[in-house]
C-alpha cells in the first residue's frame, strides 16, 4: 500500500518567514504544502492571496495545495493557478457554479477538487465526483489552525470512500490532524493529510512528517 500522503499547512508557519518555511518542508521530505487561503467572509479570519502563493512557488518544488476559503472562488482561480498553484480546491456552497469551475481548473493545467464541512453530508458532493482530482472533507470548521478533529467525519470518510468505486480522485483529510489520531483517520480512507499545527509545533517537524507517512503502511 502506498505512503499517506502529506500535506503540512503553512498557517502554522511564521508568517513573517515564508519562503525559508516552504524551504525546509522540501528538505524535510513533505508531499505538497496545503495554502490555506481566507478571504475574511467565507470564513472568519484573513490569510493571504495569490501574491504568497507566487512568492512561495519561487521557493519550493513541491506542489502547492491551494484551499479556497473565499466566497465566489470563480473569481480568483485562474489567478491562483497563474501565480503558480497545483491542486485547487473550493467549497461549492461558496461557487454560483461548482461543475463550471471544477472544469475551468483543469482546463487551466491544474487539479481540482471540492471540500466538504464537517456539517455537510457526503451525497453533497456526490454530483461533482466525476469531475474531482480530489476531494477533501474539512475535520473542523474551517478558519483557524490547531482545532480539535470532530470524530463524526471518520464514518463520512468511510463513505466517500465507498462512493468512490472505481474513480482516481485522491480522499484529503483537513483539520485537527494528530499523530494519536491519523492511523484511524488513514484507515477511514484519507489517502491525504493536511497537518497543520501537528508538524509545526512538533519538536522535530521532518520526524512527523515522516511518521504521519507511515502512519498506517502495515494496512491490507
Ligand atoms: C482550517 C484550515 C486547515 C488548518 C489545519 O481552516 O483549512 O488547513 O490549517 O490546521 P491543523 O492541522 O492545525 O488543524
Ligand atoms: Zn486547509
Amino acid at each position: 500500500m502506498a505512503d499517506t500522503i502529506v500535506a503540512p499547512s503553512i498557517l502554522s508557519a511564521d508568517f513573517a518567514a515564508m519562503g525559508e518555511a516552504v524551504k525546509t518542508l522540501q528538505r524535510q521530505h513533505a508531499d505538497w504544502v496545503h495554502c490555506d487561503v481566507m478571504d475574511g467572509a467565507f470564513v472568519p479570519n484573513i490569510t493571504f492571496g495569490m501574491p504568497m502563493v507566487k512568492a512561495l512557488r519561487r521557493n519550493t518544488e513541491l506542489p502547492l495545495d491551494v484551499h479556497l476559503m473565499i466566497e465566489r472562488p470563480e473569481r480568483y482561480a485562474a489567478e491562483f493557478i497563474k501565480s503558480g498553484a497545483d491542486i485547487v480546491t473550493f467549497h461549492p456552497e461558496a461557487s454560483r457554479d461548482p461543475h463550471k469551475l471544477l472544469a475551468e481548473i483543469r482546463e487551466l493545467g491544474a487539479k481540482c477538487g471540492v471540500v466538504l464541512n464537517p456539517d455537510v453530508a457526503v451525497s453533497e458532493a456526490e454530483p461533482f465526483l466525476d469531475s474531482c482530482d480530489v476531494v477533501m472533507l474539512m475535520g473542523v470548521f474551517p478558519g483557524f489552525g490547531g482545532q480539535k478533529f470532530i470524530r463524526d467525519v471518520l464514518p463520512k470518510l468511510e463513505e466517500l470512500r465507498r462512493l468512490r468505486g472505481n474513480r482516481k480522485f485522491l480522499i484529503e483529510l483537513d483539520g485537527g490532524v494528530t499523530l494519536d489520531n491519523a492511523r484511524e483517520i488513514v484507515l477511514a480512507g484519507a489517502d491525504v493529510l493536511v497537518a497543520g499545527s501537528c508538524v509545526f509545533s512538533s519538536p522535530d517537524p521532518e520526524q512527523t512528517i515522516a511518521s504521519l507517512q507511515h502512519i498506517a503502511s502495515d494496512r491490507a
